[in-house]
């Protein structure tokens, strides 16, 4: 077991508040969803993958993911994609969009990806590869991070291999899944790849995948060495997970979130949902998304059935705020849900 601790990091010359981090998620980790993330302490947040061809290309939909603003700052920005040189004129949009940090995606797994060459099936291809990586680096000056699985077979000797590729092409650091790419979700992220990984390379290593409590994240450090924590799926249902990872490396009792916290955050995500992406767009994904936040509140099941057909801002926010009004008046003190 390794004891090394840290509590700060630098990618390339961005300095961050703590060593956590949002993991990227596909449908999820949008500017709404990411100021709340920031706001529950996470050291570093990142926008959902983003096609390099759509950005290129001029999609609007793809060029409203660039949408950020100074709250959440600092921003990487990760985008998938194979051709090299659609990869840096897209990483140059980023960079010009004020990002703060670019990733590419070497991790994604969907066929819809890997048929184009991108994601995870970037490694199985050295070649391709460091041709992405060496454009990409030539076209930006800010800091350039890629995120990884284990590659195609369980041996690990693929993120080993790309990892060691990166760092020769200048990459700032590298964050790995320790899944490979056929496995999918299925089974346990192998954390001593993310050791040998950090053994392997001198650049910052960001490790992922099933840190699910702030215990959990501590383990990952204390077992790996990794430099920086990235959590995902735990982060959708519990936010504050950032704060408390901090808070627990510190020694710091968990600030577990009062029921005021709780229902203020998710009154903040809608309002910002349907400031980003519209009203009926938000709060079609609210009727999902904020279930979430009341995982294991009593009544929650009630709750999350009342808002299942929600159409307007105003009618979920009442929902909510009625929630919330019952819940004051039945449960005092509330339990922590961690
Ligand atoms: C719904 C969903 C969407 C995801 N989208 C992305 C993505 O856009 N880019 C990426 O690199 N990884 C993506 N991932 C993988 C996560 O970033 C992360 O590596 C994985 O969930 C393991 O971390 P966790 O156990 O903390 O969730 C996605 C995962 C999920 C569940």
């Amino acid at each position: 077991m390794k004891s090394v601790v840290q509590y700060k990091m630098k990618i390339g010359n961005i300095q961050l508040d703590n060593n956590t981090v949002l993991a990227p998620l596909a449908g999820i980790t949008n500017l709404p969803l990411r100021l709340l993330a920031k706001e529950a302490g996470c050291g570093l947040v990142c926008s959902e993958m983003i096609s390099a061809n759509g950005l290129v290309y001029g999609s609007g939909k793809t060029l409203q993911m660039l949408a950020s603003t100074a709250e959440e700052k600092p921003l990487s920005v990760q985008i998938f994609g194979s051709r090299p040189d659609l990869m840096a004129e897209a990483a140059a949009m980023v960079a010009d969009s004020g990002a703060d940090i670019l990733d590419i995606n070497f991790g994604c797994s969907v066929r819809k990806v890997l048929k184009t060459g991108s994601g995870s099936a970037l490694m199985k291809d050295a070649a391709v590869a460091r041709d992405v990586m060496v454009a990409v680096r030539k076209a930006v000056r800010i800091p350039l991070t890629i995120k990884i699985r284990s590659g195609w077979t369980p041996t690990g000797e693929q993120a080993l291999d790309i990892a060691r590729l990166a760092q020769d092409c200048g990459v700032d650091a590298v964050a790995i899944h320790p899944r490979t790419a056929t496995q999918a979700f299925r089974g346990c992220a192998d954390w001593s790849l993310i050791a040998r990984v950090r053994d392997h390379v001198n650049i910052p290593v960001i490790g992922n995948g099933d840190i699910e409590t702030p215990a959990g994240a501590l383990k990952m450090m204390a077992e790996t060495g990794c430099d920086a924590v990235m959590v995902g799926r735990a982060a959708m249902a519990n936010p504050w997970i950032f704060s408390q990872i901090v808070a627990l490396q510190q020694g710091r009792e968990f600030p577990s979130p009062t029921l005021e916290k709780r229902f203020a955050i998710m009154l903040r995500y809608l309002q910002a949902s349907v400031r980003h992406i519209g009203e009926a767009h938000a709060c079609r994904m609210m009727r999902s998304r904020l279930g979430w936040f009341v995982k294991g509140l009593p009544h929650s099941s009630r709750f999350r059935e009342s808002i299942k057909r929600v159409e307007t801002e105003s009618e979920t926010a009442d929902l909510i705020r009625s929630y919330h009004k019952i819940l004051k008046a039945e449960v005092d003190p509330l339990p922590s849900v961690r």
